[in-house]
This record gives structure tokens, C-alpha cells and sequence, in this order.
């Protein structure tokens, strides 16, 4: 693989983060004392802006960005690059006072009052006009800068808004995708059903919760219209910094699995994948490694929006959050183990929210890489520095490349449209948990996935899987048809393949599109159980002539016509001795069905099957240990992460540990959360 290097003005990767000067400006001491400690503690970055605009324009018209550039240009000087994000995030009262369009309309479609942050209408043309005059001043003030490296967009955008400006909107949007034609989408949204017809798009409201929240249609073209409206809304921004001359890269942060928009929709529109990762380490319900096996997910999910480059950790709390119902301190060591992790996923930044602690108002007790105290012996402050040391131990993994073979689908609306259907069960439908178990198995063979959507590029991939793909996109069927005809390993489990784009029925049999041909079955009844049923399959372990009994949760499918291999079959219940997994021969390849819900742990066999038809190389990991691998043209990395807080010792390893600057002979022995970066 060629090295992708995001940013060639700085040597190595990047380290630092949110830093808030404008909070202190009449403490030039702070200022300077802060400069200090960053090359202290190794930091090369600064992401600022970000909640500036009453700072740099206190009265409508008065921008001044003098303050800005002062401090730009010291850290610079001082070798610190600057990521300029524009304000958008948060709006001065001022301007709310004078344009109340700015502000968002709640779900029953009142007007909010002014306050907090990230509540802007996306489609307000008064706030759009306030936000082309301050990006046009920023990009004119400071594109070009050699301390600058790239503009970051708003911050972390998400929510909807339910004005009369949206709803108007929302109706364009529709007229657009249904073709001008109210017959159609009438017809898409099954409106017959309940005497919901519309004459005409401006009959529709958004889904008011005191109004029209039934069609799931509507629910469903109202997120979409809502991924539109915000990344219209970011376009809006990049175009306008474009136009006043900025042609540095762009970003926006984006959250941890985040619900309201998609992510593969947005990203499209932008340079570089960003996002905010705060775990939850130390919890009272889960191991370590549990919880950082889901952090994992997440990085993948947002390494895949853009394989072929690395993205950026933009945040990261230094020892502590303070929004969390328990705000508990990273112990020592696990900073290293988080920020490690991100790197060895394929991130080529550990950043922060953020460099100084506030010293007012709701994020006071946030943690910062220097505290209140304002020194450089606080036990957060030594980790950080120590990390910054070891970030540039290992510059040379700046922008080398994940390249897997395994992936997983990850659809939104798929995501949207299984919560919203009015089947199964509220408590346990869990469509992520589903991902991330599957996610979480191959993991333990050492193998990672990456996460795609159906609508993505499959060309690099030799196993997919498709858990709960309840919504098929247009050529989906034929696309997994191809996929498998050439030789691809697919698996899919219940609950796939039901519906259309549109949320209507696929007739005929599930899965449909076609898919029952490749999968050599069809489900005709899924059945909800409770969570004390107790309902099991065995596997037919033909070597062994045993059959292994593998508890069922939640869900099970009838199957019918089956034409495919049996894997195993149900025990018990009306279902008794019918196929619960199957594997289809198709052209050169193989297609999975598991027809039930089960712990993926226990049909490892099935992953293995997998991987070997596939001729993917695979070790089972010690419990607690995750591997991740990056390349150049000429080198592998594989980074070992022991997630535990016992000392784990590995096999069969060799290579070069760049981290602690050790030959590796056989076995790499880590201490607790230790992490090792073996070359080869
Ligand atoms: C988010 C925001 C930051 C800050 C942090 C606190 O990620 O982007 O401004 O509020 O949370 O954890
Ligand atoms: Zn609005």
C-alpha cells in the first residue's frame, strides 16, 4: 500500500486538541505559560474556534480576528499547526435576538429560545447569510497561513429541526425524489393504509410528535431529507470558505455511532474523516476489553468512510468527562491504551477536548491536558507527555493504510428502518449490538473488518457480512448475487431482505430481491421469544459426528425450500428439527444464512469456514488482546494491544516492537493495557 499522508507540513502524527484561548485573553501569562507546556508535552496541534463567534464579532458587523491571529501566529512560531474551525457550532445571543430563524423548531414545531449549542436551523436563509459573511471574513483572514492545516466545519452536527422553513424544504425534497409525482410517493408510503393520501407535497409536515408520525415512509424520507439538510448545510460552508480563497483540507467531527444522519451520505462531501471518541473505560458492566472492542467498531466504522486515507481521533478526554451519569478517571495506562488504539485502527491523530480546562460555566470539570492548577506534574499531564513522546517514536506509521478483506454492512436507513418497524421487539431488536458482535468475532481470529454500506465499493472484500439487512437498496440482490457467483463468502442472518428502498414488503419471499436463489431458502414466519424462552440448535459437527446445542435469544426463523447444505437445526418448539443455519454453494462461492439469533462466539466454526474458503490467514487472540495492522509499500505494522489490566503473553510473534525498540524473537509478553507495534 502507498502511504497517504494527510498533512505533509508536519513531521510524523498529530497530537493535541480543543484549545479555547478566547477564554482567556486578558491572561497574556496563561497564554504564554500554555505555549510552554504544549511543546512540553509534545503537542503539534491546536484545534481552536470552535465556540468563538461572540469573540470574534460581539455586535453584528464588528468582526475582528486580530486576537486569533496573534495567537496563531505565536504558535506557530513555536512549531504548533492550527486546525480553524468556524463558529457555526454556537450562536451569539445577538444574533438569535435579531434573527430568530436561527433558532431550531422542537418536534411539535415551537420555536426554541435562545441558548446552549448546536441547535442552528440548517435552513434558516438569515442564518445561512450570518454564516457566508463570518466564513468569507475567516477564509480571507487566514487561508494560506503556513501554521494553518485545515478547516473543520461547525462542530459535531446533528438533530433535526421541524420549522416552517424545513417543512417547506422537506416538501421540495420529496417533490424531487418522487418525481414531481404525488402518486408516487403515495404509493411508496402504502398511504391507502389508514386513509393517509396525500393531493399535493405541501400537504405533508415533517413528523410532528403531536401530527403524522405513522407512515413509516415519511419517518424514514424524513431522516434522509435530514442527512441532506445538514450536509447541505456543511456544503454551504466548505463552498463559501472555497470562495474566499480557502483551499486547505476539510473536516467535521462526527460522534460515536451517531443516529441522526449518514454518515456515508455526508462524507462524501468532505476531505478527511474526523471524529469524537470518549469511552467509557472502567464501567461497572463490562470488561475493558469489551469496552474497547466497541470503540473499535467505531474507528472502523469511520476509517471505512474513506479507506484509502487515515482519519483523525479529533477528541479525546485526558483523564475525564463530565457529562457522563458516572464521571470516572481513566486509570493509569489507559490513555496510552485509548490514544494507541485509535492509531492502530488507522487514525493518524490523538486529539483532545481539550488543551486547558475552563475555568466557568458547564465544562469546567472537563478534563484537560493542563488543569486548573496550571502545572506540568499532574499525573494527566505526564501521560499526556509521555504519549507525545511515544507518538513520535512511531512517526514512521504516519499515513499507512488498514488492508482488510473481511467486511461488515452498516446501513442507516437499514439502521432506522429496523427500529422503526412496528415488529419483533422494542427491547431486543439491537441491530449495532448484532453488528458489533460480529464485528467482535472476527476479531478474536485476529482478523478486523473493516464496516461498509451496501451502496459501498465491495471490490477489496473476500467475506460480508450482512446481519439484519432488513432494507434492500435497488441492485443490492444482484450486487450479493455477483459478489457470491465470483467467489465471495456472504453471510446474513433473520430478518433480511424484507422490504424495498421504500419500506414495501418484498413479495414473493424473503430474503427478496432475488436472494433466496443465492441462499438457497426462504423465511417464511420470524418469531420473537422472550428472554427467559428457552430455546436452542444444534450444530452438526459432521467430523465429530456430535451435535453441539447452541442456545437461541430473541429471534428465530421458519425456514422454507430449502435447497442449501443444513448446518444445523432447531431442538425444540413448533420449529423442531427445521433448518436454523444453512450454506449455499453458488457459483464459486458461499452463502450463510443463520436464521436465528446467537452468540457469534458460539458458531466460530462457521467464521473459520469463512475465512478458509476465503484464504484469509487467521489466529485466535488471547482473551483481552486486539490486533490491528497498517501497511506502507514495504512494511507491516501490527499492533497488539493487551485491553486487560493482567500481563498476556502472545505467541508466535516476530518483528520489531517500534514502541519500545526491542526485537521480538517468538513471544511478545505485555504488561497490563501495554501495546507493542511489531514491524515487519
Ligand atoms: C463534544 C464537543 C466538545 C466538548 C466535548 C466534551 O465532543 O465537541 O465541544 O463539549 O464533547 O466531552
Ligand atoms: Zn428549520
Amino acid at each position: 500500500m502507498n502511504k497517504k499522508i494527510l498533512f505533509p507540513q508536519v513531521n510524523g502524527l498529530l497530537h493535541g486538541g480543543d484549545y479555547n484561548p478566547e477564554q482567556w485573553l486578558d491572561r497574556p501569562d496563561i497564554l504564554r505559560k500554555d505555549i510552554d507546556l504544549m511543546k512540553e508535552a509534545g503537542i503539534n496541534t491546536v484545534t481552536m474556534g470552535v465556540f468563538s463567534w461572540s469573540v470574534h464579532e460581539p455586535t453584528e458587523g464588528n468582526i475582528n480576528f486580530d486576537w486569533l491571529a496573534e495567537i496563531m501566529d505565536r504558535l506557530y512560531d513555536n512549531g504548533i499547526y492550527t486546525v480553524l474551525a468556524t463558529p457555526t457550532g454556537a450562536r451569539p445571543a445577538w444574533l438569535d435576538e435579531k434573527y430568530p430563524s436561527a433558532m431550531r423548531c422542537d418536534e411539535r414545531g415551537v420555536r426554541n429560545h435562545h441558548g446552549v449549542r448546536h441547535n442552528h436551523c440548517m435552513q434558516s436563509p438569515e442564518y445561512r447569510e450570518k454564516v457566508r459573511i463570518m466564513d468569507t471574513a475567516l477564509a480571507q483572514r487566514f487561508a494560506n497561513h503556513p501554521g494553518l492545516l485545515m478547516w473543520h466545519i461547525s462542530n459535531e452536527l446533528g438533530g433535526y429541526c421541524y420549522c416552517d422553513t424545513c417543512r417547506k424544504k422537506f416538501q421540495e425534497w420529496l417533490a424531487e425524489r418522487y418525481d414531481h409525482d404525488i402518486e408516487k410517493l403515495n404509493k411508496a408510503w402504502w398511504t391507502t393504509f389508514w386513509s393517509h393520501k396525500f393531493n399535493s407535497f405541501d400537504q405533508i409536515d415533517p413528523p410532528y410528535s403531536n401530527g403524522e408520525n405513522c407512515v413509516l415512509g415519511l419517518n424514514l424520507d424524513w431522516k434522509r431529507f435530514s442527512t441532506w439538510s445538514a450536509t447541505d448545510f456543511m456544503k454551504f460552508e466548505i463552498d463559501t470558505l472555497r470562495a474566499a480563497g480557502a483551499k486547505e483540507p476539510t473536516t467535521t467531527n462526527y460522534m460515536e455511532m451517531f443516529y441522526d444522519y449518514d454518515y456515508h451520505y455526508m462524507s462524501q462531501f468532505i476531505d478527511v474523516i474526523s471524529w469524537d471518541n470518549y469511552p467509557e473505560a472502567h464501567n461497572n458492566w463490562q470488561s475493558d476489553a469489551s469496552h474497547l472492542l466497541e470503540r473499535s467498531f467505531n474507528h472502523a466504522l469511520f476509517r471505512s468512510l474513506k479507506p484509502e486515507q487515515p482519519f483523525m481521533m479529533m477528541e479525546s478526554a485526558p483523564g475525564v468527562v463530565n457529562w457522563r451519569p458516572y464521571n470516572k478517571y481513566r486509570r493509569p495506562g489507559m490513555h496510552k491504551l485509548i490514544s494507541m488504539q485509535a492509531v492502530a485502527a488507522g487514525s493518524d491523530t490523538v486529539q483532545y477536548f481539550q488543551i486547558r480546562k475552563s475555568r466557568g460555566s458547564s465544562e469546567q470539570w472537563h478534563g484537560a491536558v493542563i488543569d486548573h492548577i496550571g502545572t506540568n506534574d499532574t499525573r494527566v499531564f505526564k501521560e499526556v507527555a509521555s504519549l507525545g513522546k511515544d507518538l513520535k517514536r512511531i512517526y514512521e506509521v504516519t499515513g499507512t493504510l488498514s488492508d482488510n478483506k473481511v467486511a461488515i454492512i452498516f446501513d442507516w436507513d437499514n439502521r432506522w428502518a429496523v427500529d422503526d418497524a412496528w415488529a419483533l421487539a422494542k427491547e431486543t431488536k439491537k441491530f449495532d449490538e448484532t453488528c458489533m458482535s460480529i464485528y467482535n468475532e472476527f476479531m478474536r481470529l485476529g482478523v478486523e473488518p473493516d464496516i461498509i454500506s451496501s451502496d459501498g465499493d465491495w471490490s477489496k472484500y473476500k467475506v460480508i457480512c450482512a446481519p439484519m439487512l432488513y432494507v434492500l437498496h435497488d441492485g443490492i440482490g444482484q450486487k450479493i448475487s455477483d459478489f457470491v457467483e465470483a467467489g465471495g463468502q456472504f453471510m446474513s442472518t433473520y430478518f433480511t431482505g424484507y422490504v424495498n428502498k421504500d419500506l414495501l414488503a418484498n413479495l414473493g419471499g424473503f430474503p427478496g430481491d432475488g436472494l433466496d436463489k443465492v441462499f438457497g431458502i426462504r423465511s417464511e414466519e420470524i418469531d420473537t421469544l422472550y428472554p427467559d424462552d428457552e430455546v436452542s440448535i444444534s450444530l452438526l459437527d459432521k467430523a465429530d459426528k456430535r451435535s453441539l446445542s447452541v442456545e437461541v435469544h430473541d429471534y428465530q426463523e421458519l425456514l422454507r425450500d430449502v435447497s442449501a447444505d443444513i448446518l444445523a437445526k432447531y431442538n425444540n418448539d413448533y420449529m423442531a428439527g427445521t433448518p436454523a443455519i444453512t450454506r449455499n454453494n453458488y457459483g464459486e462461492g458461499h452463502a450463510y444464512y443463520v436464521a436465528c439469533r446467537v452468540d457469534q462466539n458460539e458458531i466460530e466454526f462457521l467464521y473459520r469456514e469463512m475465512l478458509e474458503h476465503a484464504g484469509i490467514p487467521y489466529a485466535k487472540l488471547p482473551i483481552g488482546i486486539e490486533k490491528h495492522s497498517r501497511f506502507s509499500e514495504d512494511k507491516r505494522y501490527d499492533f497488539y494491544l493487551n485491553c486487560t489490566n493482567i500481563p498476556i503473553v502472545i505467541k508466535d510473534v516476530r518483528g520489531y516492537d517500534i514502541l519500545s525498540d526491542t526485537k521480538i524473537e517468538r513471544k511478545l509478553t505485555l504488561e497490563k493495557y501495554e501495546v507493542a507495534i511489531i514491524r515487519s
